[in-house]
């Protein structure tokens, strides 16, 4: 008996290990019908349940869940309250298990007395005894639960109650009717039940575990999403008033950190990744805050005083965004390096192509294309054709060539209806595009800028 109930021990533990990994509540409902069936078939015993004990989000509410029922009438459903009382009851239970039996015929025994340090005996009952040896529960243990219960439960034929406790925490009850074959239940057998118990009651309890988990985790990306929508939302504010003081050019910083976003998507930039693109996009002028606003608005074109002045804004814009923590990183630098060149000929440190992030070169395509589509005090904007010439004649000095062949790519998607947003259309008003004319310009200059087409040309001649 002893190696066959190991065995049995072994493997419904492994039963109950399997459980742990289950995180479907389908899957974790069959478990648990799995493990009674199992318990009931290893000592023959005809009925039984599996009922959980949850802590509910109402105090109030103190009532249980079915989890796995067996042999019992087919319209009982076995649903208690269990009071914060009875918790305590059950879960100082000294012997794991009660004889509902003998609490129901031996209503004046001591375990309806609510003196807690009595220890008692369970009554035996059928004779020479139902348990073969018997029981111990505290005095305390059942007044209140058992008051309420113990009668429909015999009446069901449930004779033991074994309450599950993890961790110190009452996880649920199973109830157990008597064997088949009539006779009681031994010392061996109760240790079986008792183990097998402990098994399930574990797998309950790391159901529930999961599932806490499972809603931690849901409300805290509800929360982070939260956070970055207020980040966003500030961020466009603060964009907004950047462009208040720049009053020729409104929707200026939105409009480029539209631009980034949309040439990093391009790029293939991860969701985050795009989201920070944007981010630099409307904060990439922000150092224009600390420039005197008669040189940002003036109606000519500034001198060289007036330029070097208006040229401090990317090094004060990484001053003003270094401290700030970002949840995306290097925004400050493309600040600071939005107006570098790929030939070093650029600000505010003459860094060369390998030498200016990714990032940066990003947003300072975008900003030129604003700045070339949209009308200054002293220059309207140019035609499409023109802004065309301009980045074939600047893509190698001033911008980068991967830069320019994603946003061309991303325009084109536009144009031909591969994407739905009109997002280019927007920003530059109704007719400045024409699909027919530009797609082919478009084409022709990503031909140019492919390296693979101009060495498949240099080849030809
Ligand atoms: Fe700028």
């Amino acid at each position: 008996m002893e190696s066959n109930t190991q065995k049995l021990i072994h493997s419904f533990g492994a039963l109950a290990d399997l459980g742990q990994e289950v995180a479907d509540s389908g899957d974790f409902m069959e478990m648990v019908r799995t493990s009674l069936h199992l318990l009931l078939g290893t000592l023959a015993i005809r009925r039984g349940a599996i009922i959980e004990c949850p802590t509910h989000l109402l105090p109030e509410d103190k009532s249980t869940n079915l989890l796995a029922v067996w042999g019992l009438g087919d319209d009982y459903h076995p649903h208690f309250d269990v009071e914060d009382a009875d918790r305590e009851t059950f879960l100082n239970v000294t012997d794991g298990a009660i004889d509902v039996l003998g609490l129901v015929q031996s209503p004046t025994s001591n375990v309806q007395s609510q003196n807690s340090d009595v220890e008692r005996e369970v009554s035996t009952v059928r004779g020479s005894g139902w348990v073969e040896e018997s029981l111990g529960t505290t005095a305390e243990s059942s007044p209140v639960f058992f008051d309420r219960y113990a009668t429909e439960l015999t009446q069901q034929g449930i004779e033991l109650i074994i309450p599950m406790a993890v961790r110190g925490e009452l996880t649920g009850l199973v109830l157990l009717g008597g064997k088949a074959s009539g006779e009681p239940f031994t010392a061996d057998d109760l240790e079986v039940i008792k183990s097998m118990v402990r098994h399930i009651g574990v797998g309950i309890h790391t159901h529930r575990l999961l599932g806490e988990v499972k809603q931690q985790a849901l409300q805290n990306r509800r929360l982070y999403e939260d956070l970055r929508a207020i980040y966003r939302d500030t961020v466009r504010a603060f964009a907004a008033a950047i462009d208040i003081k720049d009053k020729y050019t409104q929707g200026h910083s939105e409009r480029v950190g539209r631009y980034s976003e949309i040439i990093a998507r391009e790029l293939g930039f991860g969701e985050e990744e795009v989201e920070g693109m944007a981010i630099a996009g409307y904060l990439h002028d922000v150092g224009k805050l600390v420039v005197e606003r008669d040189i940002i608005n003036a109606p000519y074109r500034i001198d060289a005083k007036q330029s070097s002045e208006l040229n401090r804004h990317p090094a004060a814009g990484f001053e003003i965004l270094s401290p700030i923590h970002h949840p995306y990183a290097d925004i400050p630098l493309m600040a600071k390096y939005h107006h570098e060149r790929m030939d070093g000929r650029g600000y505010p440190d003459g860094l060369t192509d390998e030498q200016i992030p990714l990032g940066a070169k990003i947003v300072t395509l975008a900003d030129s294309f604003d700045a070339m589509t949209t009308d200054r005090p002293y220059k309207t904007r140019r035609t499409f054709d023109e802004v065309i010439v301009d980045l074939r004649r600047n893509t190698g000095s001033q911008f980068d060539a991967i830069v320019v062949t994603a946003f061309c790519r991303a325009l084109i998607k536009e144009l031909n209806g591969e994407t739905k947003e009109r997002r280019f259309n927007k920003m530059l008003g109704k007719n400045y595009l024409d699909a027919t004319k530009d797609i082919p310009l478009l084409n022709q200059l990503l031909a140019e800028l492919d390296p693979n087409t101009q060495s498949a040309a240099a080849g030809t001649t």
